[in-house]
Formats: structure tokens, sequence, C-alpha cells
């Protein structure tokens, strides 16, 4: 029986947590957030990702799945310590590291016996080796030997269940051949192809999977803004690319831009490693630039569609940087209020289910109940989430309802001539 400790219970560590669970061992998950502990202890998610309740639900019952706020209970007896901790940027873009630096130190105050470390969060190449350090210190002191293993985690939000169980790969990387073996098998039920490398490629490889997504969203994006000029419809370009097998049809859905707590913060982590080697990282920086351009389309979408919005009421569709999570970090709704508050404009919004995160952050915007109290009496309507309950929405009501039937389509779910039939003035994304 293999004892598995995992340190942070957010998007990854929670569900890395109830899924090693589910595979059948023990697992503790720590965090020093008393709070979603306390939740997790009563039965509530401190999270929203689906399916993710009924399997921390179905192992605590089981007895295989425990929280706790206590370093000294979770690492005692535990043959790996998964490190799930977040890694925000900082303000020049760096990773800031003083949460895995903490759970290191942690770690190191109460480890008494061999542990493999394996460390989940994305972390600047060269972490895995900062990390052995502060370990190596206390052990020398302690006589406690340990490993350390790169496993970086693609599981994206609202399919994280999914993407966990059945992973594209597992990647593994360490200095001790042998520890990265062991951390494998845990994932051999799981029949994924597993890639075992060195501690540093393992790093790069989660930035580098995650620059090159954001990378496809900013290259359709750029197109998008060259088909408006030029008469072109970019849903169409991207659907006759994806058809050739060397493209793929993956991350080419033209929009307001990538966001979330990993493609910003990655694609910024990675420029910053880029310079301070030496590196000239001109296409990250342009994706980047890309990315932010596409909030102020948004704008100038509807400047050109109102005249100025000041004054004027605009209702935005969705919150949450993407559908089917409550995660609000480096959403485009974020820039999109901050953009046209500071024009004038009266904020109504709607979201399924990040409003209560959207609250903490964003600040005199009016929180509505659903799409049609949100649309009505609004001067323009922005679709800024696609969730799919926005697909089906009874456009005419909506059209009736307000008072400028102005609709910026932010992810071009709707159709434009069904939209103008209806009488919107309607504007998707590179839809020329
Ligand atoms: N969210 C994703 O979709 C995703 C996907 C792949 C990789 N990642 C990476 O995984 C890491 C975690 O991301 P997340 O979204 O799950 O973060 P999160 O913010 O949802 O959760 C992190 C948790 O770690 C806890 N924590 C912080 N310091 C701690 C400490 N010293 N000891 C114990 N707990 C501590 C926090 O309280 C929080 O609950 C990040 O590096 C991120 O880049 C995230």
């Amino acid at each position: 029986m293999r004892k598995i400790c995992v340190i942070g219970v957010g998007y990854v560590g929670l569900v890395t947590g109830a899924c090693f669970a589910d595979l059948g061992n023990p697992v503790t998950c720590l965090d020093i957030a008393e709070e979603r502990i306390e939740k997790l202890k009563r039965g509530e998610m401190p999270i929203y990702e689906p399916g993710l309740e009924e399997i921390v639900s179905r192992n605590v019952a089981a007895g295989r799945l425990t929280f706790t706020t206590s370093y000294a209970e979770a690492v005692s007896g535990a043959d790996f310590i998964f490190v799930a901790v977040n890694t925000p940027p900082s303000m020049d873009g760096e990773a800031d590291l003083q949460y895995v630096r903490m759970a290191a130190e942690s770690i190191a105050q109460v480890l008494s016996d061999y542990a493999i470390i394996v460390n989940k969060s994305t972390v600047p190449v060269g972490t895995g080796d900062a990390v052995a350090e502060i370990l190596q210190a206390r052990g020398k002191k302690v006589g406690v030997d340990f490993d350390i293993v790169s496993n970086p985690e693609f599981l994206a939000e609202g399919s994280a269940v999914h993407d966990f169980l059945q992973p594209d790969r597992v990647v593994l990387g360490g200095t001790n051949r042998d520890a990265s073996e062991k951390v494998a098998q845990l994932y051999l039920p799981l029949r994924a192809s597993i890639m075992i490398t060195d501690l540093r490629t393992a790093e790069m490889i989660k930035y580098a999977s995650n620059a090159f997504l954001a990378t496809r969203i900013s290259f359709i994006n750029e197109i998008a803004t060259i088909c408006e000029k030029v008469g072109a419809d970019v849903k169409e370009v991207a659907a006759g690319m994806g058809m050739d097998k060397r493209i793929g049809r993956a991350f080419l859905n033209a929009g307001i831009g990538y966001g979330g707590s990993c493609f910003p913060k990655d694609v910024k982590a990675l420029t910053w490693m880029a310079e301070i080697n030496g590196c000239h990282p001109q296409l990250l920086r342009s994706v980047m630039e890309i990315n932010r351009d596409m909030r102020r389309q948004v704008l100038a979408k509807l400047r050109e569609l109102l005249g100025s919005v000041r004054g004027k009421t605009i209702a935005l569709l969705g919150l949450a940087f993407k559908p089917n999570t409550d995660d609000v970090r480096e959403a485009a709704s974020s820039d999109i209020v901050h953009l046209l508050q500071s024009e004038g404009a009266n904020i109504r919004a709607y979201d399924p289910v990040a409003t209560e995160n959207a609250r903490r952050m964003l600040k005199g915007v009016t929180f509505c109940g659903d799409a049609y109290s949100t649309a009505e009496g609004a001067d323009a309507l922005v679709l800024v989430t696609e969730w799919n309950e926005f697909k089906q929405l009874d456009m005419a009501r909506i059209a009736a309802s307000m008072k400028r039937k102005v609709l910026v389509d932010g992810r071009n779910i709707y159709e434009p001539e069904q939209m103008r039939e209806l009488g919107f003035e309607y504007r998707g994304i590179g839809r020329g």
C-alpha cells in the first residue's frame, strides 16, 4: 500500500488527491487555507469542478481520502508527497515561488523517513533543484533521504477529472530514474503513455506545451483580425485549416483571447525565463500582445456601434475564464469590465457559477440572476464566456427586452445571419 500526501487542495491538488484515492491509494490532502479544509471535512467543495464532488465523497466514505492542515500528520509515513500549490505571476511576470518554497520548508521540518517529493505545480526550470536544496539542508541535519521528481500537470479546468484519469501522457523527470519509475507505478492503472526524462526537461515540457497552445489561440486571433478587414469568416478558415492532419482543429477558436490561471502566467514566466537567460522571445511577446488586443477589440466594436459607451449599460454574459469552471483568474471579463468602466459605462453581468468569485474581484458591477434579466434594458450585450446555456437562449426575447439591439459575440457562438434577422447589430470576432 503506497501512502500519498497531496499539498494544496486547489484545482490540481484536489483532483490529484481524489483520483489517486479512487485508484485505491490512501491519500491525505493538506492545505494551509483552513476554510478550504474545514469545507472539505464538512463534505462541501471549495471549488467548482464537474464530477469531482462525487469522487471526493465516495473516497471519503471509503476512508481512503482525508484532509488536514497539519504537515506532521500528512507527511508522516507518506511514500509520495505531491506538491500542487499555486505559482502565481509576480509583478514582472516571473513565477512567484513563495508557496513552493514554503511547502518545501514545511515538508523539510517534519520529514522523518525516505519519501519521493513529486512536484505538480508549474515551476520555472531549475525549481526542482532549488526544492532539493531546501530539503537537503534539513536532511543533512537529520539524516533523512528523499528524491525529487517533476510531474507537470496538463489537466484543464472544467474537464479536470477526465483529463487526470485519461491523460494524453504522463511526464516524469528526476535525477534518480528509480524514483521516477516508482511514481510511474502510481499511474499504471490509467494505461497512459508515460515519458521519463530529466528534471529540467520535464519542467520545460509544461511551459512549452502551454505556450504552444496559447500561440495557436493568438495565431487564429491574428487571422481573425485580418479576416475582418478582407471579408473572410475565421470560423470557416479554422474549419478548413483544421481538416489538415498536420494542423488539427484544437485551440483554433477565434475570440477575445485566453485567460485563466495558467496560460497568461505561464507565457509570461517563460518569456521572463528566456529574457534572463539572454534569449529574445519575440514570438512569446507577440502571443501576449495579440491576446491583450483581443480584449480591446470589444471596446472598439462597442464604440463603433454605440458611439461612446459613456453612460451606456453594457450587459456581459459569462465571467469565468472559460465554461464549466468558477475560476475568474485573468478572465477576459475582468479586462473588459475595467476597460468599459474607465470609459464610464455601467456594467451588468451574469455567470452560471463564477459570480461569487467575480464579486470579490470586480467592483461597481451589477450582478444578475440569469441571462434575460442581465440583458433587460441594456444598450449592448457582450458574450464573454461560451457557457452552453448561452447557446440556446431565446434571443428574440433578449432582443425585445434590450434598449438597443447591439450584440458583440466574443466567442462566435451565434449565427450572424440569424442574429441580424432578429434585429441585432451583430459583431463577432473575425467574421468579415
Ligand atoms: N488550474 C489548472 O488548470 C492547472 C493545470 C495545470 C497545472 N496547474 C498548476 O498547478 C499549480 C496549482 O494550480 P491550482 O490552479 O490548483 O492552484 P489553486 O490556487 O487552485 O490551489 C493552490 C492551493 O495551494 C494552497 N497552498 C498555498 N501554499 C501552500 C502551502 N505552503 N502549503 C499548503 N498549501 C498551500 C492554497 O491555499 C490553495 O488551496 C500551479 O502551479 C498551476 O500553474 C494548474
